[in-house]
């Protein structure tokens, strides 16, 4: 057999089966996987309100699903075997609660150890608040900045001077964190190489995330301390990186006006040696 022909044709063939199973199997394959929110998106109120703003969130851009959080089974036809209890569903939550619920299934291990060794964990057991949800919201859930921290959370139970001093001290271990996670941006944008920077710079943010999730006033000179260490230590290796990509991007621009000039220069000649020759 000529394989000349042979082998063009199969690839041809394989080229138009390929596409055609994954179509036909496309819209079963979406409705298994996220039956949750096709049902609700069609229900009214509460029952709907959570489908566009988890839309938008933090954890559909990650792909979890209703289920994530709820469990439940998604590829099931009716609301109650979506829920049978032996798929371990989780409706609406207890407040006091919360912290098992964000915790399932080994999610947020680390936020949850450090929450729990605060003092906020047993005000949740007992009144069921200040819980993740209280600062974090339930759908809509973004990337996080200390900006969700206002005062209104805490005035409840503590005096907003209290609530003041705290702030305060996140603000402070913030001032020390903020420009060097500028300055790895700026390499990062330079094209540089910053994997070795990346690991220290996590480390940074934990000791942030435990401050503000334990949130007792030793942690929070504990991990001050330590983000003071690590940031003095880290500082002088981004600016010596700094330095160097500086330096290189100062050589470049040179040589280019060098390459420009040279460039002018030639066009320069031959336009004379082409009037002289014309004359
Ligand atoms: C066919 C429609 C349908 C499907 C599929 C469905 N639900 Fe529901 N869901 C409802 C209706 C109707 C209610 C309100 C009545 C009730 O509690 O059964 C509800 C209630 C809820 C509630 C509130 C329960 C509470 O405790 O107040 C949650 C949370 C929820 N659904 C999540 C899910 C999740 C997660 C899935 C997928 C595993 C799912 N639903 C699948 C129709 C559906
Ligand atoms: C990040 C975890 C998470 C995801 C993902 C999530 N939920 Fe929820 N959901 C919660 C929490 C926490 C609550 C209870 C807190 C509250 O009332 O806001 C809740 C409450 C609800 C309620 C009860 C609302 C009420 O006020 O009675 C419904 C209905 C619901 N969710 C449906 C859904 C559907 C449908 C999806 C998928 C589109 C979904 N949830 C995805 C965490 C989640
Ligand atoms: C008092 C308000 C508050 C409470 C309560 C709270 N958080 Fe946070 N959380 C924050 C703030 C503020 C940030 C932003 C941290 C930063 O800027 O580095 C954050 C960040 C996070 C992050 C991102 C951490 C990272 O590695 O970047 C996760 C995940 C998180 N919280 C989960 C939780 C969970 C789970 C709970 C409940 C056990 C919880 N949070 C309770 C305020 C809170
Ligand atoms: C629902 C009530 C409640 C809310 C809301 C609340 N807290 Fe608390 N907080 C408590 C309780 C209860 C304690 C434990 C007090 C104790 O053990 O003496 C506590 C303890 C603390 C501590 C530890 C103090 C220490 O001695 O180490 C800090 C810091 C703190 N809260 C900050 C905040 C901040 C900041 C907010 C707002 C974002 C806030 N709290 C919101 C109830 C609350």
């Amino acid at each position: 057999m000529n394989y000349r022909i042979c082998i063009p044709a199969f690839v041809l063939a394989f080229a138009m089966i390929v596409p055609i199973a994954i179509f036909a199997d496309a819209p079963n394959a979406a409705r298994d996987a996220d039956g949750c929110r096709a049902c609700h998106q069609d229900l009214k109120g509460k029952l709907q309100a959570p489908v566009g703003p988890w839309k938008g969130s933090a954890h559909a851009r990650d792909g979890r699903m209703c289920t994530s959080c709820h469990g439940g089974r998604a590829d099931a036809a009716d609301s109650r075997s979506a829920k049978d209890p032996k798929t371990n569903f989780i409706g609406k939550t207890d407040k006091r609660a919360t912290t098992e619920f964000c915790g399932r299934d080994g999610c947020h291990a680390n936020v949850v150890a450090y929450f729990r060794a605060g003092r906020h964990a047993g005000s949740v057991k007992k009144a069921g608040e200040p819980n993740c949800v209280s600062c974090h919201g339930s759908h809509h859930i973004e990337r996080s900045s200390a900006r969700i921290m206002t005062e209104s959370r805490c005035v409840p139970c503590h005096t907003p001077a209290f609530a003041k001093g705290v702030f305060a001290s996140l603000k402070d271990a913030d001032q020390l964190t903020s420009p060097i996670e500028a300055d790895i941006e700026f390499l990062k944008k330079k094209s540089a190489d910053t994997k070795d920077l990346d690991g220290k710079m996590a480390s940074l943010r934990d000791h942030r995330t435990r401050m503000l999730h334990t949130l007792t006033r030793e942690s929070m000179s504990m991990a001050r301390g330590l983000i003071e260490n690590e940031q003095a230590i880290l500082k002088d290796v981004v600016r010596t990186k700094i330095a160097i990509v500086k330096r290189l991007d100062l050589i470049y621009q040179i040589i280019m006006i060098f390459c420009m000039c040279l460039i002018l220069g030639f066009g320069v000649y031959t336009f004379r040696v082409y009037r002289r020759k014309a004359e």
